[in-house]
């Protein structure tokens, strides 16, 4: 099935405006195929949404709803973000990527409740009850605390209310493990090297079991080899898991090695200029001599126009 690739809003100038202004989606997702996992369950179901119609609330997990994020400071009034009408879904793995000062961490920080819209709202159709929906999140610093052990560090949420279980414990030593952190749980923050305290901070993302992963450029710092082999982790994670993911980078080969929809935003003040159906299966270690992989590359340098 050949991926879509669609303009979720209209830009308003620039070489993609025409092309984009035949189809001012709302809420609009391309199909996703349905890929074996290699832990055995079953794929998530076909999204039922269908192109130009709103995502039903029972497939969102999150949907912001013509936002716009201002910033008033003593040097003027900037509009990080503009017209953002987005949704994920439960399960999805949603990358986002664009210039940088275009609004991506901003669009994290209104998902973690640091910011509010100044106009439009985010709803959150994925909650149940009175319960917020569990997210964990990698900042793009890894904001570990100095003085605390990496496992004291993972287990931050609970510690934070309390005492420590001898299970979170266990589960911090196997978040490490599968970080490739096995033998460093004991460790402080400034024994590790740069790229080993993303991966703690990463871990520490997971510990909530969360139902909306918030990853802002995550792996950014890494060398290339341990790049590629925490994304290659993070796919099998995600696969196992199936949680809500929401990826920001700059790296296009990350964005389609991880993601089954590739946000492109543009310049500031952001917007959403285009999105991309990943459709490769998965895992996709072998995919980059796939020539839909290629393709795909070529089409999200084009929308990045570099
Ligand atoms: N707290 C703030 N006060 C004032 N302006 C802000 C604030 N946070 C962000 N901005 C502005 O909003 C715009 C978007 O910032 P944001 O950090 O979201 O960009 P980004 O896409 O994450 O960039 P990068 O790729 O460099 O991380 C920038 O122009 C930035 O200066
Ligand atoms: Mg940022």
């Amino acid at each position: 099935m050949a991926p879509r690739t669609r303009c979720a809003t209209t830009p308003s100038s620039g070489p993609r405006a025409r092309a984009c202004s035949r189809r001012p989606a709302r809420w609009s997702r391309p199909t996703r195929r349905s890929t074996p996992t290699p832990s055995g369950r079953p794929p998530l179901p076909e999204s039922k949404s269908v192109p130009g119609t709103p995502v039903s609330a029972a497939s969102a997990i999150v949907r912001f709803d013509d936002v716009v994020k201002r910033f008033s400071t003593s040097s003027g009034v900037t509009t990080a973000l503009q017209g953002i009408n987005l949704a994920i879904d439960r399960g999805e793995f949603v990358a986002i990527i664009g210039p940088s000062g275009c609004g991506k961490s901003t669009l994290l920080r209104l998902l973690c409740g640091l910011e509010q819209p100044t106009e439009g709202r985010i709803e959150w159709p994925g909650r149940k009850g009175a319960d917020p929906v569990r997210f964990g999140v990698a900042f793009q610093e890894h904001r570990l605390l100095p003085w605390l052990s990496i496992e004291q560090n993972i287990t931050l949420p609970k510690l934070m209310k309390g005492r420590t279980a001898a299970q979170d414990l266990e589960r911090a030593r196997a978040l490490c493990k599968m970080v490739g952190l096995e033998g460093f749980e004991k460790r402080l923050p400034s024994e590790l090297s740069g790229g080993m305290r993303q991966r703690a901070s990463f871990a520490r993302s997971l510990f909530v079991h969360p139902e909306l992963l918030l990853l802002d450029e995550p792996f950014g710092a890494l060398d290339a080899l341990t790049r590629e082999q925490i994304i290659a982790d993070a796919e099998r994670i995600w696969m196992e898991q199936r949680f809500a993911a929401f990826l920001i980078t700059h790296s296009i080969s990350e964005a389609v090695h991880l993601a089954d929809r590739v946000i492109v935003m543009s310049a500031r003040p952001g917007r959403i200029a285009a999105e991309i159906a990943v459709n490769l299966p998965r895992p996709r270690t072998e995919q980059m001599l796939n020539p839909e992989y290629s393709r795909l590359v070529a089409e999200l340098r084009r929308h990045l126009e570099i």
